[in-house]
């Protein structure tokens, strides 16, 4: 089959490009207003684009908390979701009112960050701490403005749990982190999917 997504044409009950650019890593993102608030929400339209300097970026469909606290204080932290939190990671989601400490709301512990202000999530096993770059409202093929806001964020700090270092390496399998896919789905890592490659001579070390 192929569609056009101008005319959205793929005849099937719901659009799959979700499913297709899949499975996402998950950046669940704390933040802080200025007046101090707490916000913490999961963003799969997330990744990391580049190693030195790290830096990663998540997309807010529409003027979020989240991009609106980022933008009050220039910080915020992107907690790793995994197996075991996925019901917590999945109740922040949820429509709160601004100002709504979702931390609290899913049962979660606050732990503080070293060199931002905004929160980890304690129970997460790793927690990048970003500065905030810039954020980019991003245009169509027509030139028209939309509603999707692209944050960037340098990451000046790495909380790890020391429990998922082994043999001098971060066992990510160990830690299950989950992934969103298309529709309701998600897929989880674990050492059974895990697999290596080595690239060809000559290329580096990713
Ligand atoms: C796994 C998952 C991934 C999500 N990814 C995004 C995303 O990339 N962009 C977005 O705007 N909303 C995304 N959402 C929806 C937001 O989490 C939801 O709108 C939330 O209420 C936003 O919270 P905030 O207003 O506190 O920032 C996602 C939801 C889930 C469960």
């Amino acid at each position: 089959m192929f569609y056009d997504t101008a005319k959205n044409d793929h005849g099937l009950p719901r659009d799959p490009f979700k499913a297709i650019v899949s499975p996402r890593p998950i950046g669940w993102i704390t933040s802080m207003s200025a007046k101090g608030e707490i916000n913490l929400a999961p963003y799969s339209f997330f990744n990391a684009v580049s190693d030195t300097p790290p830096i990663v970026l998540f997309s807010s469909e529409g003027p979020k908390d989240s991009l609106v606290f980022v933008e009050e204080t220039k910080e915020f932290v992107c907690n790793l979701a995994t197996w075991d939190l996925r019901d917590q990671m999945n109740q922040t989601s949820a429509p709160y009112p601004r100002g709504t400490n979702e931390l609290e709301a899913a049962g979660l512990t606050a732990a503080p960050c070293r060199l931002v202000k905004p929160p980890r999530v304690a129970e997460a096993p790793c927690a990048l701490e970003c500065k905030w770059l810039q954020t980019v409202r991003l245009h169509d093929v027509e030139g028209r403005i939309t509603e999707r806001y692209v944050v960037f964020g340098q990451v000046v700090g790495v909380y790890i749990d020391d429990r998922f270092i082994r043999d001098g390496k971060l066992d990510t399998a160990a830690m299950r982190p989950i992934a969103r896919a298309g529709y309701h789905d998600y897929f989880v890592g674990t050492p059974e999917t895990k697999f290596s490659l080595t690239r060809p001579k000559g290329g580096g070390a990713d």
